[in-house]
């Protein structure tokens, strides 16, 4: 009769092995699916999960009823049966702000006799999964419903079954005939992450949000494919078979916790001031949690009093959710307009149809730049999702391409700058548009002011950053030539508080001196993007003067040593827009002027291998770099008997021990300075 092996060790030693297995799975299931933090490989898990099911094959009459490898076979579901819930399941009502709480609590008020008036709260987290309805029988689990449409859900139980914290069997339950639990089905954010990570690396579709992954996960016909999604159940309510001595909301989940199920943290209030700061409290640390939620549930306490105030059609009277304000909404794009940075570069501005997004109202949003406005495929009349959280500047999500109408209309750059009407251009292989006219265009007007009177620039000393925009801001400059015709508004600046006659005299010779500058000076002053100092040395170098320098071609800008192609195209294009050459005209009118840059053929420091280490006050590395080779030497990273001189700045280190015991000349930044002043680089 008995055909099970012959046991060599007496059954409660199996008993306990088996036990300490499922003990042990229990605590990884919690620790990766509920506090997202696991301890051991997936595979080290299946290997101890393997080690279980190879003694429930052997002893199967030993199998322990809570084991978690009672679990599905992989066989594919025909589909899901509709089956009628015993109680309907409703939904909640909400609140989204302190007034509707207010009303919502003054409801229950009026509805309460008066020895029951101010009754206890009880609050939960609002779980941003999908609501399931569970049965045990006598302890066991038998059967998992959705909720459809309240009256009748779909049976999910083999996918349910698979859920890693879900307990199979309530030992404290046996004599219950009957068990409801209610709860929420999730997926936590870290599960989700990786989920989509795997996704895309396996080149599949990923899902939106963690609440749209729960849902596809459990609708898998088949278990097995929802086996492998990191689900994890929630209980919030036990519908039926609840023991009589529980009383109470908070008391039933303290039951639910007691049979081994999740529940969410708990909090009891009866003013709606310390609900409000309770909703405060778990807005701001929403993020902290592993799971999503999108608000707070608040219900009686007291189960009596639940039943005193019984439903309304489709949701209770003794409960609500205070929901957060939602962070993503749906609007109309009706325009796009281009806004102009101080540094000339070109962002698109979507005008959008009013939209309240997470409590706040809506109407711009930044796109970026062109290139996002092609990766999202957007067109002017699209319906589009706007997304914001917390203090986070609203972005656009996405494009409903299928909800877009005839009239839509593609959205094109703008051949011409909205401020000033330079040429746009667009450089190869990026995303951002920038406008030419840097030296005209009032959008850069004050970046270009500032820099172009820098000591490194035209270094007007006395006239300092604070004038100079206030100059601007009164309208005085508008360009940068202007300064040089601030002379002619001496009436207007002498009666200027904090300016006397003798600042305006100062600051008028500081002008008149910058006059007399070198070219290399002059084109760094322009402000070309990409035009450092040692790039405005070695563009002087090349062309010798301005007006070969302006006719070059993109070839011959980019056979200057440190000119890369997108500096040669920033300086052609430049040189391109007829109002940056209007001011360098004006500029010259005016009384700028350099003598031909004649290069040094024998540079000095010709054969000499340089390194440079250390923290440089006055420039970065690569700019020391530049400046030594364009004296001529060559820069090397390591320090040898062949290196001629160490350039250490502050907390040099192990370089220049090695040059100081190899004997290497060293020389500390203001020597290296000096020298660059010696040979014209500064
Ligand atoms: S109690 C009579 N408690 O919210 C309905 N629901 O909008 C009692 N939900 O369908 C529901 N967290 O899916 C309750 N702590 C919580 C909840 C919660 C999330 C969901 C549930 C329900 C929906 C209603």
């Amino acid at each position: 009769m008995n055909d099970l092996p012959k046991q060599t060790s007496p059954n409660h030693d199996i008993v306990s092995q088996m036990r300490q297995l499922i003990t042990v799975l229990k605590q990884h299931n919690h620790a990766y699916y509920v506090l997202d933090n696991p301890t051991i490989s997936d595979s080290e898990y299946d290997d101890i999960r393997k080690r279980l099911i190879a003694l429930e094959e052997q002893y199967p009459q030993l199998r322990q009823p809570d084991s978690p490898t009672d679990s599905v076979g992989d066989k594919p579901l025909p589909a899901f049966m509709q089956i009628k819930h015993d109680i309907a399941m409703l939904s909640l009502g909400n609140v989204f702000s302190y007034d509707e709480l207010i009303a919502f609590m003054r409801r229950i008020n009026d509805r309460l006799d008066q020895s029951h008036q101010n009754p206890e709260y009880e609050m939960e987290l609002k779980l941003d999964g999908l609501a399931v309805s569970l049965k045990y029988v006598h302890g066991k689990f038998s059967q998992a419903l959705t909720r459809g449409d309240g009256r009748v859900g779909e049976d999910i139980t083999l996918n349910i079954k698979t859920i890693r914290n879900l307990p199979l069997f309530l030992p404290k339950c046996t004599n219950i005939d009957l068990l409801e639990i209610r709860g929420e089905v999730l997926m936590p954010k870290a599960g989700f992450a990786r989920l989509n990570k795997q996704a895309i690396e396996r080149g599949e579709k990923t899902f939106a949000n963690p609440r749209n992954a729960a849902a596809g996960s459990l609708r898998q016909l088949n278990p097995a494919i929802a086996a492998a999604r990191p689900l994890a159940f929630f209980g919030y309510s036990v519908n039926q078979g609840l023991p009589s001595d529980i009383t109470s909301q908070s008391g039933a989940l303290a039951y639910l916790r007691e049979l081994g199920f999740e529940t969410t943290p708990v909090q009891t209030a009866r003013s709606a001031k310390d609900i409000q700061a309770y909703y405060d409290d778990v807005a701001r640390t929403r993020s902290d949690l592993p799971f999503e939620i999108d608000g707070m549930v608040i219900k009686v306490n007291s189960l009596a009093l639940q039943e005193d105030l019984g439903f309304l059609s489709r949701e209770p009277r003794w409960a609500t959710a205070y929901k957060f304000a939602a962070e993503s909404a749906v609007t109309r794009l009706m325009a796009v307009e281009w806004q102009v940075g101080r540094t000339g570069q070109l962002t698109p501005v979507g005008k959008l149809e009013p939209v309240s997004v997470g409590g706040v109202t809506v109407s711009n949003v930044t796109l970026h730049n062109f290139g996002e406005i092609g990766r999202l495929g957007l067109m002017v009349g699209d319906m589009v999702s706007i997304h914001r959280a917390g203090d986070v500047i609203p972005k656009v999500g996405g494009v409903m391409v299928d909800l877009r109408p005839s009239d839509a209309q593609s959205i094109e750059l703008p051949t011409s700058c909205p401020v000033c009407e330079s040429p746009v251009v667009l450089p190869e292989g990026e995303a951002l548009a920038r406008c030419t006219g840097g030296l005209f265009c009032a959008a850069q007007a004050k970046e270009a002011l500032i820099h172009f009177v820098s000591r490194r620039a035209m270094d007007i000393d006395g006239l300092g950053k604070q004038w100079l925009i206030s100059f601007h801001d009164m309208g005085l400059i508008k360009t940068v030539a202007d300064i040089y015709r601030l002379p002619t508004h001496q009436q207007t600046l002498v009666t200027l508080e904090g300016l006397g006659e003798k600042s305006v005299q100062n600051m008028f010779a500081a002008i008149e001196k910058s006059k007399a500058t070198t070219l290399p000076r002059f084109i760094f002053a322009l402000g070309i993007r990409g035009v450092g100092e040692s790039t405005a040395m070695n563009l002087a170098t090349a062309f010798g003067d301005l007006p070969q320098l302006q006719q070059a071609s993109i070839d011959k800008l980019l056979s200057v040593p440190d000119v890369g192609e997108i500096t040669a195209h920033n300086i052609y294009d430049f040189f391109r827009a007829v109002h940056n050459i209007e001011v360098i005209n004006a500029l010259i009118t005016l009384g700028v002027h350099w003598q031909p840059f004649t290069a040094q053929t024998d540079l000095p420091l010709d054969g000499q291998t340089w390194v440079v280490t250390g923290t440089l006050s006055a420039m970065g590395r690569d700019e020391a770099k530049a400046h030594l080779q364009a004296l001529g030497a060559k820069v090397s990273g390591s320090v040898s008997a062949k290196t001629a001189v160490v350039l250490a700045g502050e907390k040099a280190g192990s370089k220049l021990d090695k040059a100081n015991s190899l004997g290497v000349t060293v020389l500390d930044e203001s020597a290296f300075l000096a020298l660059l002043h010696e040979h014209q680089r500064t």
